[in-house]
């Protein structure tokens, strides 16, 4: 078996995006009855941060799916002393069909996927959040019947996972993909590059844009996310100053000039600091659909990588 990963979110071409979507959308219209993992397929959901909608997502998608979830807190495994993560995927590669994982670097996701038999799906890095872009194109989509040619504007910290990802699977997707940030929080050029790539393939477009209402004129959808990722608590950074401008309220969102524009939150929410309770809270948002969609999208991408990858 040649196995299918999902690292990051451009390992999805353009029309393997949209299939993982309409999986979703009839997992969403049809949730219980399709067993596509029964056997049971296992599936190891690997945690060294804290999680609650990944966690639930996968654990309940899977039991759903008729398949099997081994949830571990990776902090209690032998990979959290000093067994390699090579050696850890191969000793996966024998017990289990596919491992979900949510750690640190890029790097160890990666090195999983290396000797991996198996579908590595990355669920959440400090580079990259591909699983919650999936829901979040899913939302759109949703609300606006396509994703080529709407503008969606990423406000805060442009170098986070959620920025990167927006970037790559917006990009995928043929959106045209805004960055507000300030100096010294924008995205690494690495994948600014890789998502211009794309774009110029997709008909889509990515900018870097630091004036914040500059940023969101014009925009379909304004998105925002935590100033402090899991990992950067201490990093000597000042983590509120340069972002309070890039607050999503309700001015800002006035200031994309549109009344159909809408809001989106990966959450946990910073109520009063990222984003408003009126926007957060009001008829703008799809934060809880969003929410929701994780279960959908999660089950459809699992269901479509151990398809390709048999
Ligand atoms: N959005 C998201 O990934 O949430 P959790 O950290 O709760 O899994
Ligand atoms: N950027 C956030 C996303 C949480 C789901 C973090 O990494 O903590």
């Amino acid at each position: 078996m040649s196995p299918r990963h999902f690292l990051r979110d451009d390992d999805l071409t353009t029309e393997e995006q949209a299939a993982v979507l309409d999986l979703a959308d009839a997992y969403k219209a049809d949730r219980f009855t399709a067993k596509p993992l029964a056997g049971p397929k296992s599936v190891a959901v690997i945690f060294e941060k804290n999680s609650t909608r990944t966690r639930l997502s996968f654990e309940v998608g899977i039991a759903q799916l008729g398949g099997n979830p081994v949830i571990i807190d990776g902090r209690s495994m032998q990979l959290g002393r000093e067994e390699t993560i090579e050696d850890t995927s191969r000793i996966l590669s024998g017990y289990v069909d596919a491992v979900v994982w949510r750690t640190f670097a890029q790097a160890r996701m990666e090195a999983m996927a290396s000797v991996s038999r198996i579908p590595v799906v990355n669920a959440l890095t400090d580079e990259f959040h591909p699983c919650q872009v999936l829901a979040d194109l899913q939302t759109i989509r949703r609300r606006y019947g396509r994703l080529a040619g709407l503008t969606l504007t990423y406000l805060g910290d442009g170098a986070n996972n959620m920025a990167h990802s927006l970037l790559l699977g917006g990009a995928t997707a043929g959106m045209h993909v805004r960055i507000g940030a300030p100096a010294g929080f924008v995205p690494n050029p690495q994948f600014l590059e890789d998502a211009k790539k794309r774009a110029a393939e997709t008909g889509g477009s990515v900018a870097l844009i630091s004036d914040p209402r500059e940023s969101v004129d014009g925009s379909d959808v304004l998105v925002t996310d935590t100033w402090t990722s899991m990992g950067q608590e201490n990093d000597g950074k000042d983590r509120v100053g340069p972002f309070r401008p890039y607050q999503v309220n309700a001015d800002l969102l006035a200031a994309t000039g549109k009344v159909d524009s809408t809001v989106l939150h990966c959450l946990p929410a910073h109520r009063g600091w990222e984003i408003t309770d009126e926007v957060l809270d009001g008829p703008q948002s799809l934060v809880w659909q969003e929410a929701e969609n994780r279960l959908h999208a999660q089950k459809a991408l699992l269901v479509w990588l151990l398809e390709q990858s048999s």
